[in-house]
């Protein structure tokens, strides 16, 4: 049986929902001057505004507008918890300023007390790929440890603000991507200059960020210390490809790669298993004794995690390793998605053996090719097939594997511009939004089949899949 107060939720982010990128003297993020992907070319990212380019979370779905018909609709659907972030470049339009925007703040006083209208529990997301473009251009972005001081201003505006309102913090949406993308942009606001040794930069600016993280931790516990704190990476299970020893290998050097960020955040030190990885890139840190001591203040409470697919994985020669799709036991679905919903049950194993402390499924979910049909409806039941399989693992690892889990959220309970390629066709929600790719529709909410379906879920607590 799942426990009574389980936070059955959805997660969504500020930037790829919200829009009204300059209401309410908001400054730029960096998600702001990233175009959309245009026939599978890269998303191309301007160091400020063009001219009659379209930037899909400009506008996004205009949540900023409309989030009391969204919140009230995501009541209908019988939300317990929604995760949002709250747009740091809201509240420091530039993020060095001295003082927060007031306007920004009401928006989300606005905002939380409608969620709390409905007993629905905010689930915050303190940096969701939403770092002030000006920190960017004046400072480097998270290569500098300038950083530190403006996210932990940042932080107590809102804790205070909040202190009554919000229990459950995640301090850096993803941050183990800094490492995984070739040039993290949206993770840390990074791109490389010739000649920059990229993993050194990526591993600094994680430095950096770990620090913030640690002491918005430290922070957090004295303004009230009934908050819960937690890290938030994206965990995608790795399978050997083969038996060849070669191949184990591979995958423990994957492994440690996935455990660097959350060795740090929960343990609050560089373990064996992070120098392992710095020695593997040639990466020297400069920690100092005080950064210790903070790291070891700073752990996180639980951990927040996304799980959406598994790897296959192998030796490279090179002292890496290669990962993959195409599992031959695993179905393939849309957006060429490897289906494993085993694959959730063995990462809350995973994790939870490793560290021991609670765990929160903050996204989980697959992008379909919804149509919307004359009459408005959509048949989504590749999406329930989904979360149907998914949650049955969910309940056997805290079942039969006494795994202890706070919550699930789906990913994008309402339809939203997709961080990786800026298009409304990769959709994830239980609720439609009539907008295209190249920005034209209603923006009018339709309720997809799946709808019906997740509001059972949550009112059966999970019994009636
Ligand atoms: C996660 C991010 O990586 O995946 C979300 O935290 C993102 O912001 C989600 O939207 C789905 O990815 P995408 O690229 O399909 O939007």
């Amino acid at each position: 049986m799942i426990c009574k107060d389980f936070l059955w939720g959805g997660a969504i982010a500020a930037n790829q929902c919200e829009g009204a990128y300059k209401e309410g003297n908001k400054g730029l993020s960096i998600a702001d001057v990233v175009r959309g992907s245009v026939k599978g070319v890269d998303r191309i990212i301007d160091a400020s505004p063009v001219e009659n380019i379209y930037y899909p979370s400009n506008e996004a779905i205009d949540l900023y507008h409309n989030y009391k018909q969204d919140i009230a609709l995501l009541h209908e659907l019988g939300l317990k918890c929604l995760r949002f972030s709250i747009a740091w470049s809201r509240i420091f339009p530039n993020g060095d300023d001295e003082r927060p925007n007031e306007q920004g703040l009401q928006f989300y006083d606005s905002f939380i007390a409608e969620l709390k209208k409905y007993n629905i529990e905010p689930i915050v997301t303190l940096s969701h790929f939403e770092t002030p473009l000006h920190l960017v251009h004046e400072y480097g972005s998270w290569r500098n440890s300038k950083l530190i001081e403006f996210y932990v201003r940042y932080c107590e505006v809102v804790f205070n603000r909040y202190k009554n309102d919000v229990t459950y913090w995640l301090t850096f949406n993803e941050i183990n991507e800094t490492i995984n993308k070739k040039e993290p942009w949206l993770q840390a606001g990074l791109i490389f200059e010739e000649n920059e040794n990229p993993f050194q930069t990526k591993l600094v600016a994680s430095h950096n960020m770990f620090i913030a993280s640690a002491k918005a931790v430290i922070l957090a516990r004295k303004i009230n210390p009934e908050f819960k704190m937690g890290c938030m990476i994206q965990y995608t299970p790795g399978y050997t490809k083969t038996y060849n020893p070669d191949d184990i290998l591979a995958k423990q050097r994957y492994s440690n790669q996935n455990f660097y960020y959350a060795d740090v955040m929960v343990k609050g030190m560089y373990t064996h298993t992070c120098l392992s990885v710095l020695k593997r890139y040639h990466v020297e840190l400069n920690i100092t004794e005080e950064e210790k001591r903070i790291l070891q203040q700073g752990k996180v409470d639980f951990i927040g995690f996304s799980y959406y697919f598994s790897y296959l994985i192998s030796d490279n020669g090179k002292n890496g390793y290669i990962y993959e799709k195409g599992n031959e036991y695993l179905k393939q679905g849309q957006w060429n998605r490897t289906i494993d919903p085993k694959g959730l049950r063995i990462s809350l194993n995973e994790l939870y053996d490793r560290y021991g402390v609670p765990l929160f499924v903050v996204e989980n979910a697959i992008p379909c090719d919804d149509l919307l049909n004359a009459d408005y409806t959509v048949e989504d039941d590749e999406r329930i097939d989904f979360f149907r399989n998914h949650i049955e693992q969910l309940k056997l690892a805290m079942e039969n594997d006494f795994i202890d889990v706070i919550g699930y959220t789906t990913w994008a309970p309402i339809d939203m511009v997709s961080v990786s390629t800026g298009e409304m066709k990769k959709r994830y929600g239980f609720i439609y939004v009539d907008k295209n790719n190249d920005g034209s529709g209603s923006l009018k909410r339709y309720k997809k089949k799946s709808f019906q379906w997740y509001h059972k879920v949550i009112e059966t607590n999970g019994e009636e899949l």
